[in-house]
């Protein structure tokens, strides 16, 4: 049952929106409280990373944005925003015995396959931080896995590795919950300990494609600062450190 630790109170529900992340900052401008959640059961405009789409079909996909004004957080302690909602859709998926990773920095993968993407979202007033928006987005049914123009990675839903139809509301209680759960370790090690022991691709060879150059390395797990740790061929390590970056392991070959 929502509210569930100070998050989904108030919540609001769309049977169809442009983006759930869009509408979560017009109530925030229009000063809708922390905590308050928007979940849409189909966006017509989804958000992803690096400015692109997000497939959301009707029934058949979660999609939800929660608008939080942390108090008092450093810009790094902020960063992790990304990685508490990436912890909380992990840790659903292992509850249903699946072999949930992250694959740096915060897509949520099955067996390889991502199933969930994480979009925050910061609003700042000066220095100070107005408002994030956590959006999270998780395929659940087999519809909600996108059209293969769109998809840029090898993509899977969750009912696909359970095997099962899932119960949609559930999952959202259980996702919003773990939000809870996290939110308040911000700035923790134990955040980035989480985060690291559910690292994708861990002693695997990949390729990291920044915006302007790529790198190829054995991924060494995530550094203090959030950073992706490489071993370069050199034995050299290398910290990856821009948000945008793609991230798959050289011997597959998606799309
Ligand atoms: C990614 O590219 O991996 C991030 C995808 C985030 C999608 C979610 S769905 C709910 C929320 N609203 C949006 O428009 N985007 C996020």
């Amino acid at each position: 049952m929502l509210p569930v630790r100070g998050l989904g109170k108030p919540l609001f529900f769309f049977a169809m929106v442009g983006s759930t992340n869009e509408r979560a900052v017009q109530l925030a401008h229009q000063d809708a409280p922390h905590g308050a959640v928007v979940v849409a059961e189909e966006q017509t405009a989804g958000r992803g990373r690096a400015g692109r789409r997000w497939f959301t079909p009707p029934g058949s996909a979660l999609a939800l944005s929660i608008i939080l004004r942390p108090k008092g957080l450093s810009p790094g302690a902020i960063g992790g925003l990304t990685v508490v909602g990436a912890l909380a859709v992990v840790e659903v998926l292992e509850s249903l015995n699946t072999d949930a990773e992250i694959k740096w920095p915060n897509d949520v993968l099955i067996g390889g396959r991502k199933v969930a993407g994480v979009l925050v979202e910061n609003s700042w007033e000066g220095d100070e931080l107005d408002f994030a928006i956590l959006g999270i987005g998780v395929n659940v049914g087999p519809e909600s896995i996108p059209p293969e123009v769109e998809i840029n990675y090898p993509t899977t839903c969750v009912q696909a590795a359970v095997g099962d139809r899932l119960d949609r509301h559930e999952l959202l209680l259980a996702v919003v919950e773990g939000v809870a759960r996290w939110y308040p370790r911000l700035g923790d090690p134990e955040v980035r300990e989480a985060w690291d022991r559910r690292l994708a691709f861990k002693d695997r060879e990949v390729r990291v494609d920044g915006l302007e150059s790529e790198v190829v390395g054995v991924v060494q797990g995530v550094s203090e600062n959030g950073e992706l740790k490489l071993e370069l061929k050199t034995g050299v390590i290398h910290n990856v450190a821009i948000g945008d970056v793609h991230l798959r392991p050289v011997d597959t070959n998606p799309k």
